[in-house]
């Protein structure tokens, strides 16, 4: 039987060292009945209690496969959405602090996409000709719309054969929110920089012409990861001129000048994959999340190697940060007293759209 919640106050003053002790206990306690998915930008105090750890696609095939009863989402606000989506009814999805959201995600919303659906439709026609993808950085009644409209999901390490898949279909796509993922995979297709046009959300018609729009195959909306777009190509020039072995690898969050000059472009999965594989005593420049690069750099430096951050200046995602260990450590002792707090539920019409458009990228 449930006993009274246990408040978030009494665990904001306790030292980390405490929050951890709690947390292997009440893990413990829990054991198959509780996962901990974290996301590789998680910071190190809470990332290192995850039972699984990915990018945002290894993690949706995670939560999918769970048989837990507890997801506890290490991540953000529409990684604990898609968890929900994903996994059985009676499966619970949990956002350890409910303020961590993504920018990114909240740069497209579905009045701004509908309206920009409906302007689209004045010069073409929407449904037979333009698949809409979204990024899985996005609002799950997004991912419905992409569902309702015969689209699909992507994330940053599927987005090539995505876009083929929807290429297949219809001869345009609508990509959403993140203009750089979008714009950075199309060229690596082939797709001439002219033939993607940049929809800018707040003027009519997108600030497009209707020639514009006619002749585009990829049409991005103007949204980016503040995170990751403090990198910029002089950085890399000014690095290499140091030292000139490195290797440069890039998120495809980053923008298209940083990506071009990059060794390497893929997901944080992708990155700390191609890093541990690479040659003992090898230099990497890396641009994405400072609490990955600098697990990495501590993972690889017995092999003499030097991960690098790309940027001079810190640049951490604000929101993966959040979760901490006192607010992993209260999810914890609450499920452990039989109390659910910070339940991420999708409304059942949304997510039944929804799973339409994640069910087709994860069948891709
Ligand atoms: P990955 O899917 O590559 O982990 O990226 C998620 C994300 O939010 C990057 O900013
Ligand atoms: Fe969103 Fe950027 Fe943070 Fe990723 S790094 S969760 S895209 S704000």
């Amino acid at each position: 039987m449930a006993s009274a919640t246990l408040a978030i106050q009494n665990y904001a003053l306790l030292e980390d060292e405490e929050c951890d002790a709690r947390i292997v206990a009440a893990k413990e306690k829990l054991g198959d009945r509780c996962i901990i998915l974290g996301h590789h930008y998680q910071r190190d105090e809470v990332f290192k209690h995850a039972d699984y750890s990915g990018d945002s696609l290894k993690l949706s095939r995670d939560a999918a496969q769970s048989n837990a009863e507890y997801i506890v989402f290490c991540g953000v606000h529409f990684m604990a959405e898609v968890a929900d989506i994903l996994s059985r009814p009676e499966q619970i999805a949990i956002l350890p602090d409910m303020a961590a959201g993504c920018s990114m995600a909240d740069m497209a919303n579905l009045g701004k996409v509908q309206k920009c659906w409906e302007e689209l439709a004045q010069v073409l026609d929407p449904e037979t000709e333009v698949t809409p993808v979204t990024y899985i950085n996005s609002a799950a009644d997004l991912k419905a719309f992409c569902g309702k409209h015969d689209g699909i999901v992507c994330t940053s390490s599927n987005a090539q054969r995505i876009l083929e898949w929807s290429f297949a279909k219809r001869e345009k796509v609508l990509f959403f929110p993140d203009q750089h993922l979008g714009r950075n995979t199309g060229f690596r297709m082939g797709i001439p920089l002219e033939e993607m046009v940049t929809w800018d959300f707040n003027k009519p018609m997108g600030g497009l012409t209707e020639q514009q729009i006619l002749d585009a195959k990829i049409i991005l909306w103007k949204g980016f990861c503040s995170v990751h777009q403090v990198f910029q190509p002089e950085q890399i020039d000014d690095f290499l001129e140091r030292y000139p072995e490195t290797k440069v690898i890039s998120h495809p969050e980053a923008n298209f000048e940083v990506c071009q000059k990059a060794d390497y472009v893929g997901s944080t999965e992708n990155i700390l994959k191609t890093v541990k594989e690479a040659e003992p005593g090898t230099r990497w420049l890396v641009a994405t999340e400072l609490n990955l690069v600098n697990r990495l750099h501590e993972q690889c430096k017995d092999q003499g190697k030097n991960v690098h951050f790309m940027s001079p200046t810190v640049s951490m995602c604000s929101t993966m940060f959040r979760t901490d260990p006192q607010h992993l450590a209260w999810i914890l002792e609450n499920l452990v007293e039989g109390n659910v707090v910070n339940q991420i539920s999708v409304e059942p019409e949304q997510a039944k759209l929804a799973k339409l458009a994640l069910e087709n990228m994860l069948s891709v």
